[in-house]
């Protein structure tokens, strides 16, 4: 199938289980053209190329960095940046019934999380990541596991339509590098159904004090604050939500974040003080990731 045709089919099965999403319909296959990324026309190529099975490993490689998984199509094994299944083995026991559900999730990377919320029971999940690299290997692996309720869209939330029609929201990851995490969050609430619920991951600092760090944090440009678990919690509440609880603290450290044969850029551990991993080469506190879940209240009889 050529990528045109499978893009077509796509997000004509998109339009057709999420009305509530219409406006943005027709904006979105210019968003996978070859005028919308210098990079695109390759992407599509060796997307198509994952027909020809003596091609697979090498178009998968010509579709890197891949940076969640892990994944396995057929013979080939991507071993990702990120241990993302670790993550998932912490989220899961703390996740509402996903039986019958739609889910956003906001921030999605290549839609690994996707996959798994499927596995579990939901309906149809609907991935919003403004990094057209990350829709595209969603592509190839919708490709390589069949068709499924499961969109990657390049979309920031920000552009996404305000429709109360999701039953689980997450946002993992994504917050500290808003400058407005307030308007996240209010966004995070418009797009949950009443008796919905939201998942909110971050990068925190211990004690009550967020970071704001001045420069880089852990090499990182664009973290506008590292919050406190107090601050997720009250930008939760502030938003409307109720009952924020925390479910997850964990440190992040070099066996889940690391430099793969698939992601062969600098990681975690050249992010560390070579000299005391418990700080960032900034001098910042080694990071540490929280996942605070909240509910939105049922709409009054
Ligand atoms: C650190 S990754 C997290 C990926 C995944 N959610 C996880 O937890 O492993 C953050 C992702 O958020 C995306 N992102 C950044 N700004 C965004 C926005 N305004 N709306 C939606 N996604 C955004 C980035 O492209 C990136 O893929």
């Amino acid at each position: 199938m050529n990528f045109d045709a499978q893009l077509s089919n796509e997000l004509g099965r998109f339009a057709a289980n999420f009305p509530e999403w219409a406006d943005v319909r027709p904006g979105l296959p210019a968003k996978f053209s070859v005028e919308a990324h210098g990079d695109a026309a390759q992407w599509r190529e060796a997307i198509e190329d994952l027909e020809e099975p003596h091609l697979r490993e090498s178009s998968l490689r010509r579709l890197m960095p891949w940076r969640k998984g892990p994944w396995t199509f057929g013979e080939t094994h991507i071993d990702t940046e990120w241990r993302s299944d670790w993550k998932w083995e912490r989220l899961k026991p703390h996740l509402p019934s996903l039986d019958h559900q739609r889910v956003l999730d906001v921030g999605c990377g290549n839609g690994y999380f996707g996959w798994r919320l499927l596995d579990a029971g939901a309906r149809a999940v609907v991935g919003i990541d403004p990094t057209l690299l990350y829709c595209m290997q969603h592509l190839a692996a919708a490709r390589m596991l069949g068709e499924a309720n499961h969109w990657v869209l390049p979309l920031t939330l920000e552009a996404s339509p305000l429709a109360a029609c999701f039953d689980t929201v997450l946002s993992m990851g994504v917050i500290y590098h808003r400058k407005e995490p307030v308007d996240h969050v209010a966004r995070l609430f418009a797009c949950c159904r009443p008796g919905g619920t939201v998942v909110l991951e971050s990068l925190i600092v211990e004690g009550t004090i967020s970071l704001h760090p001045p420069n880089r944090y852990a090499r990182m440009r664009n973290v506008s604050i590292v919050p406190s678990i107090e601050q997720l919690k009250s930008w939760l509440r502030d938003a409307g939500f109720e009952s924020p609880r925390v479910v997850d603290i964990t440190p992040t450290l070099t066996d889940e974040q690391h430099t793969t044969d698939w992601m062969r850029f600098e990681s975690l551990r050249e992010a560390l003080d070579p000299h005391d991993a418990s700080k960032t080469v900034e001098g910042h506190p080694a990071p540490i990731r929280a996942t605070v879940i909240a509910n939105k209240a049922r709409a009054k009889p």
